[in-house]
């Protein structure tokens, strides 16, 4: 399956690329970044340092410095680190980025691999929401969307009723579920039933030094960050489940609804059930200790 990540790296996004780096199903062709759990310009060198610590020799597409309607961004330091890495600051450059804006490329990707191309999104949806904008038959041209975002039956993480992603430009994640490609969301309604815990990360390290190593040592920040906001023994593989639901569907649990996101005030980036919209596939339920057995099973092919 021919897949683009757009993503934010990022500790749970770095563990999601390393997993779609090790999966025979995936053929991972590129990367685009946006501003999230750091500032673009930050989730772009990680994305290089990523792939060059995995031996990918592949595009990254820089994508949005800011959301919609903003002229300044405050990145998730607080979760993910100052440099996205957990406390791992030194972080190199590695090459260069492509081209192409993250808009372009994925347009121009999605048209030359026509319904064969999934984008799994695990940042805000800036980038998807220009390549809609950009070009008219991107959400035709693309087989799947699978985003990680919204808390659409559960509660939020970054305010009582919404999540991160969507949060972070809810006039993006809006206008993108006003005229959704195929779509299957993949929120904290499941993503918080796949914790991978310290004694994950303990194992991953020992079978795998190199990747899995690199994994547990930019985790602690996130594991810390975890224990104290949430009194939790383990993070979320929010970003790798969105990336495993792109090719175990049978692992999931879904319902049809139409989505709509709360654009400002108090509930800004809740995503609410409205059957006024076309339908997307929200994930209701999952195999969490799969998910976390499958992670594990990957990652750990990577030496
Ligand atoms: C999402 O927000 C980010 O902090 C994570 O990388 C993930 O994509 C979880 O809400
Ligand atoms: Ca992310």
């Amino acid at each position: 399956m021919k897949l683009i990540i757009d993503t934010d790296p990022g500790i749970d996004d770095a563990m999601a690329i390393a997993y779609a780096a090790a999966a025979p199903e995936i053929d991972l062709i590129g990367l685009t970044t946006i501003f999230g759990n750091t500032h673009v310009h930050q989730s772009s060198r990680n994305a290089r340092y990523l792939l060059h610590r995995l031996g990918l020799d592949l595009p990254v597409a820089e994508g949005a410095h800011l959301p919609y309607g903003a002229d300044t961004y405050q990145p998730s330091d607080f979760v993910h680190g100052p440099e996205g890495f957990g406390d791992l600051t030194d972080i190199p450059q590695i090459g260069a980025n492509h081209d192409l804006s993250a808009a372009e490329y994925l347009a121009e990707t999605a048209r030359q691999h026509k319904g064969e191309l999934v984008v799994c999104a695990i940042g805000p949806l800036t980038n998807i929401a220009d390549a809609m904008r950009l070009d008219p038959e991107f959400a035709g041209n693309l087989k799947r969307l699978v985003i990680m975002g919204g808390a659409v039956y559960c509660p939020g993480n970054i305010t009582a009723q919404a999540e991160a992603n969507i949060y972070h430009d809810a006039l993006a994640a809006d206008e993108v579920f006003a005229t959704p490609p195929e779509t299957v969301l993949v929120g904290l309604d499941v993503t918080l039933k796949t914790l991978y815990a310290p004694g994950d990360f303990e194992a991953l390290a020992s079978i795998s030094p190199d990747m899995g190593g690199f994994l547990r040592q930019i985790s602690q920040f996130y594991l810390n960050f975890y224990k104290q906001a949430g009194g939790l023994d383990g993070c979320g593989l929010h970003d790798s489940t969105a990336v495993i639901a792109c090719t175990h569907e049978p692992m999931f649990e879904t319902v049809e609804t139409g989505i709509r996101v709360d654009r400002h005030g108090d509930g800004m980036g809740a995503t609410r059930p409205d059957t006024s919209r076309p339908p997307v596939r929200v994930c209701t339920g999952v195999d969490g200790a799969g998910v976390v057995r499958l992670f594990t099973d990957r990652v750990t092919t990577l030496r």
